[in-house]
């Protein structure tokens, strides 16, 4: 009777404490990226969705201007993404793959960059190529990990 009252007990205190655990590390994304750790991604890639709409927009236009206001507040947000992993958020699918996350996100900032600096030189050319390359980096993050 007492063994298995006391076996109850540990079972209550084990699951309080991993509530408690896992309360923390969701705090800790929501410091970080003003989200819940689940919704922190997902939030960022709406707007990213966003931002390669106008970009398109944009480059079809022929306005550079509009394009580089669209792309260059985009540049450093993949950072709150790797917050977010950082305080308790988890990638749905391919979780333990982090080094090509990692790579495939590398790949993607360089194709932002590339077309960040296209804009900047009004290079019509250049954003055709920049907005395929960065649409591109888009696609083969989300076939691993989306
Ligand atoms: C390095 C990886 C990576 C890159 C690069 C990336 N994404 Fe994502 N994206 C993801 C992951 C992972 C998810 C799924 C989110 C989850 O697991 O909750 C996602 C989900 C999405 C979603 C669905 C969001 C929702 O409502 O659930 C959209 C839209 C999206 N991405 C747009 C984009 C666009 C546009 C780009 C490029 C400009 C981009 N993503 C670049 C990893 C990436």
């Amino acid at each position: 009777m007492v063994k298995g009252r006391m076996a109850f007990l540990a079972v209550v205190i084990f699951s309080f404490f991993l509530t408690a655990l896992s309360f923390a590390a969701e705090e800790g994304a929501v410091k970080a990226t003003g989200a819940v750790p689940g919704e922190a991604i997902e939030m960022q890639m709406i707007s990213f969705n966003l931002m390669i709409q106008e970009a398109v927009s944009g480059v079809i236009a022929g306005d550079a201007k509009s394009v580089l206001q669209a792309v260059e507040p985009a540049l450093g947000n993949m950072d709150k993404v790797h917050a977010a992993l950082k305080s308790g958020a988890k990638l749905k699918k391919n979780a333990g793959k982090m080094k090509d996350f990692d790579s495939l996100d590398k790949k993607f900032q360089a194709k932002l960059v590339a077309l960040r600096d296209a804009a900047k030189k009004k290079d019509q050319k250049g954003m055709l190529k920049g907005t395929a390359g960065v649409i591109e980096a888009c696609a083969n993050c989300h076939q691993k990990f989306k």
